[in-house]
């Protein structure tokens, strides 16, 4: 059991609520931020258990904002915590929010899980995010509740709307830069990890991937199609080689 399981399942301060398997999958990917200073901002702060356990987790260091539409919760207050009064569907709340963590290194969204919060949370701050941060979105299940504004295939969910980030992270590659062209999200996220009802963005600054070739090819099959490759390279057709889908386009850039 790792510390952050541990701590939900004996907390005795205030009440919180998670899935069962989120606590895996949060240490896997925030346990590099503990003991360090770290600005974590989390949507929906209901009884205030989870900011607690945040703060137990990541320890003296960490600052701490909760955001939450019932101005009941600015009460929960303490150190380290901080609560901001506003409804995450705003995008002028959610843009005030950066006064108070203008660099944010992790962001938890479990806020109202209707679809105009989540789009609106992410478009406004996930910029503002660092460049070695995490974006996590909850209950992403209620992509699929008509009652959140969710279906199977919705347009407009966040499930939907985050299937286009696969292919974002993947510009690079595209051969129609007028349809899908590289992005900021291109250059700046390293990985997306769906799990069951949640999202986890890594980010990561990066640059145009490139193939490394080392060794030597192993049979005549593949030294005549590295050398059809190479040639093609220098923009040489070899007489009798075929083109394959893998073969480099003629407005692509050499790898
Ligand atoms: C699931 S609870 C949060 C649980 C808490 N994060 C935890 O893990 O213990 C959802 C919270 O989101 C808040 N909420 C609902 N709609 C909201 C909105 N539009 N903007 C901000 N917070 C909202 C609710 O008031 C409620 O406190």
């Amino acid at each position: 059991m790792n510390d952050l399981e541990k701590y939900i399942l004996e907390n005795t301060g205030n009440q919180t609520c998670k899935w069962s398997h989120y606590a895996g999958i949060y240490d896997r990917h925030l346990s590099k931020f503990r003991g360090k200073e770290v600005n974590l901002l989390e949507f929906g702060v209901s009884h205030g258990g989870s900011l607690q356990i945040w703060k137990r987790y990541f320890g003296p260091k960490a600052r701490i904002i909760g955001a939450d539409i019932n101005p009941e919760c600015k009460k929960l207050e303490e150190d380290q915590i901080t609560i901001l009064v506003g409804d995450q569907g705003d995008k002028k709340f959610l843009g005030s929010i950066l006064d108070h963590m203008p660099e944010i290194d992790i962001l938890i969204d479990d806020g109202g899980h209707r679809m105009k919060q989540q789009v609106n949370t992410f478009e406004v701050l996930f910029p503002h995010i660092k460049p070695d941060g995490v974006y996590a979105c909850e209950d992403l299940n209620t992509s699929y509740w008509h009652r959140y504004g969710g279906g199977y295939k919705k347009k407009g969910s966040f499930i939907e709307y985050s299937k286009n980030f696969i292919d974002h992270l993947n510009a690079w590659h595209s051969e129609q830069p007028h349809r899908l062209n590289i992005s900021d999200f291109t250059k700046t996220v390293d990985s997306l990890h769906y799990y069951d009802s949640l999202l986890i963005i890594e980010k990561r600054l990066r640059e145009m991937p490139y193939a490394i070739e080392t060794g030597h090819p192993s049979t005549n099959f593949y030294l005549k199609k590295t050398l059809a490759e190479r040639l093609e390279r220098l923009w040489l057709r070899p007489i009798g080689y075929k083109e394959s889908p893998t073969s480099l386009a003629p407005n692509r850039k050499a790898k």
